[in-house]
């Protein structure tokens, strides 16, 4: 394998792809059409997205499209009714859709569940009464902490449904780490499963939910356990029921709740570099608009697609595009419950023959592990039912995008490199498929999306410099809020620095045709394998080891994952820096917060950079490690920086 490109060589990247002349006839929106769009949106924005919102089905229209008297606290929708379940389920048992396949699943060990949508609403209908039964009430939170399953997402959608709010944690993380989440948002009851399927192995979840309610989750009332694999699984009296027990005797048939567009729909922490992580939170109405609208232009939706989003259902990618996007757009969404190596490294490529997958749409780290295997594991599938490919979470870079491009999708499946974020919501920036592409670039703003790329002032930079990236105009997905105490004044600091545009925390350029680059976080944020961590959060888990005073976690560039952590610790009086005590520490910080977190290095140091205020100067190690100029932009950390 060639080493990865550097971002210069990626900037003045010269390849262009052209869509097949077949592609762009069959597409759902040509380019004459994307350019209506875009012109109808630079004129109208909100008649743009309002048109859109005409697509789905409201009990109530809106007063308006856009309330911003409050700036920047926008309410889109305003005296709209709706809910997202009724779009994403109920609308299409009306259509030719009741029968059509709406939930592919494979275990790992390679048994298979299918549900039509008629069967996914029943099922739904089923959980929406138990959730009811065990004392669930519109508003209340349920945590749901859950390997890849059906269950998995019928309890997202049997908690909008009745409009209670879903939080999702990713099973990868330690008791410790879920107990703070379930605090944070305060549940009411817990969703899981007894075990998974992972690698070969069964891991037990039951005993780390027991684990994260001893001492403290007061708020929670009871725990539903899906059974998924053979294991013994203690179960509290009172407290703890299987699902199976509490959706046997619940209807199949049930309306939704009636929500206010701008009710909460779920809650999503994300991490936060300055303290504890953001909980951002999305609402029914604005959040359905965006979706629905992005993720069918985008990935062209057709009645007869699969469509495969590899993303865990505890991210974001898991919330917009494989559940809410697909089926609002009433297509036949896949989840696969395991690791994609397992037993070999052909197993995605397995499953994308062996459903027919249309639409292939993953994690450029997931890729870049898949490439160190080499071309012969996709070779050893027919994969010619993909017609799209995706990837998002962190830059692809033109290598990878090339392999994905050629040896996946033959050279022939527009590769579509979506940039978003939790807060989002949406897709924000992609091309479509009739678009040219230019490997490693995001290429442009969706049409109704307006972003801009500006320097330390706000003023816009030239073309091929590096700048922050900036959401220039309000967007129909965009997070509601930020979920907690402080979120308020996080959330209007997202907004504030310059003027009402919001500050993705992004670094990105611009070349002479108007093709966007993304760079990489310019805060403090760390983007391991795709998965946010906040540095603050990492540096916690090495201060509660006993040998450590002081700890500064970076993120510094690493060919598999995109970033990689590495710590700069000041030990106690008396301790020694040795290679035991760095393998230690390793662990410990897995221990604390799950096997998530990889920790590439520890160095042992004498003193940390500091701020006068006596804030820890990660940036200067950070540049240190890279070899970059500290007064590089792509590492901007202002102190007065939202984070
Ligand atoms: O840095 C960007 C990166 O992922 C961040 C958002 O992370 P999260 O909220 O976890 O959502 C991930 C999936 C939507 C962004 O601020 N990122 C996301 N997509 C891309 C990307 N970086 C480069 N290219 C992308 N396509």
């Amino acid at each position: 394998m060639e080493p990865s490109a550097t971002l210069d060589s990626l900037a003045q990247e010269l390849r262009v792809f052209r869509p097949l002349p077949q592609l762009v006839v069959e597409a759902n929106v040509n380019p004459q059409e994307l350019v209506a769009f875009r012109r109808q949106a630079e004129r109208d924005p909100l008649g743009y997205w309002e048109e859109a919102a005409d697509e789905l089905d409201w009990y109530r229209k809106w007063d308006r499209v856009l309330d911003d008297s409050d700036a920047p606290f926008y309410r889109w929708f305003p005296g709209a009714r709706c809910n997202i379940v009724y779009n994403c389920l109920d609308r299409h048992i009306e259509t030719a859709n009741k029968n059509k396949l709406a939930l592919i699943w494979e275990g790992e060990p390679g048994d298979s569940r299918k549900f039509t949508y008629y069967e996914l609403y029943r099922e739904v209908n089923r959980f929406s009464g138990a959730l009811r039964t065990l004392g669930v009430k519109k508003g209340d939170r349920v945590a749901i902490y859950m390997p890849p399953l059906p269950e998995t997402v019928i309890a997202m959608l049997a908690c909008a449904r009745i409009g209670a709010v879903h939080a999702l944690t990713f099973a990868g993380f330690s008791a410790k780490a879920l107990r703070s989440r379930i605090r944070d948002v305060d549940a009411k009851l817990v969703v899981t499963a007894d075990a998974f399927y992972r690698n070969g192995q069964i891991i037990k979840l039951k005993p780390i939910v027991d684990e994260a309610l001893v001492g403290g989750a007061d708020s929670v009332d009871s725990v539903v356990v899906v059974h998924r694999a053979t294991v013994e699984t203690d179960m509290q009296e009172g407290r703890d029921f299987w699902y199976d027990d509490v959706v046997r005797r619940e209807r199949r048939e049930a309306p939704a709740e009636v929500m206010d567009a701008n009710d909460p729909l779920f809650l999503l922490h994300t991490s936060g570099a300055a303290g504890a992580p953001k909980i951002v939170q999305h609402s029914h109405g604005g959040y359905m608009v965006g979706v629905s609208r992005t993720l069918t232009h985008v990935f062209d939706i057709k009645p007869t697609d699969i469509f495969w989003c590899t993303a865990d259902l505890g991210w974001i990618t898991g919330h917009s595009a494989v559940v809410y996007g697909p089926l609002l757009a009433g297509t036949t969404t896949l989840i696969y419950e395991g690791h994609p190596n397992y037993p070999q490294a052909d197993r995605m490529w397995n499953i994308v023959s062996k459903y027919g997958v249309t639409v292939f749409y993953t994690a450029s780290t997931l890729i870049r592990m898949l490439m160190r295997f080499g071309p012969q594991y996709p070779r050893m599938h027919d994969l010619s039912s993909l017609r799209l490919l995706g990837t998002v979470g962190e830059p692809i870079g033109a290598e990878t995008w090339l392999w994905f491009y050629r040896h996946i999708g033959r050279g022939e499946c527009p590769l579509l490199d979506t940039w978003w974020q939790t807060e989002t919501g949406m897709f924000m920036i992609s091309p479509l498929p009739i678009s040219i592409l230019k490997p490693g670039s995001v290429t442009r703003a969706l049409p109704g999306v307006e972003v801009d790329v500006v320097d330390r002032e706000g003023a816009s930079v030239p073309p091929g410099k590096g700048g922050l990236l900036v959401v220039t105009r309000p967007w129909p997905a965009m997070m509601t809020g930020l979920y907690g105490p402080g979120g308020e004044e996080q959330y209007r600091a997202a907004f504030a620095r310059f003027h009402g545009r919001y500050l993705t925390g992004d670094v990105a350029s611009r070349d002479e045709d108007g093709f966007l680059w993304i760079l990489g976080r310019s805060d403090d944020v760390l983007n391991i394998a795709g998965h946010r961590l906040g540095a603050a959060e990492l540096e916690n888990a090495f201060r509660t080891h006993p040998a450590v005073a002081e700890a500064a976690v970076v993120g510094v560039p690493d060919k598999i994952r995109g970033e990689a952590a590495k710590a700069f610790i000041v030990l106690v009086e008396g301790r020694k820096g040795s290679t035991e005590l760095m393998v230690e520490l390793q662990n410990h910080v897995r221990r604390e917060l799950g096997p998530v977190v990889v920790i590439k290095s520890v160095e042992f140091r004498e003193s940390l950079p500091k701020t006068r205020s006596g804030k820890i100067l990660r940036r200067v190690l950070k540049c240190a490690e890279t070899g970059a100029d500290p007064g590089d932009l792509s590492t901007l950390d202002d102190e007065d920086a939202p984070e």
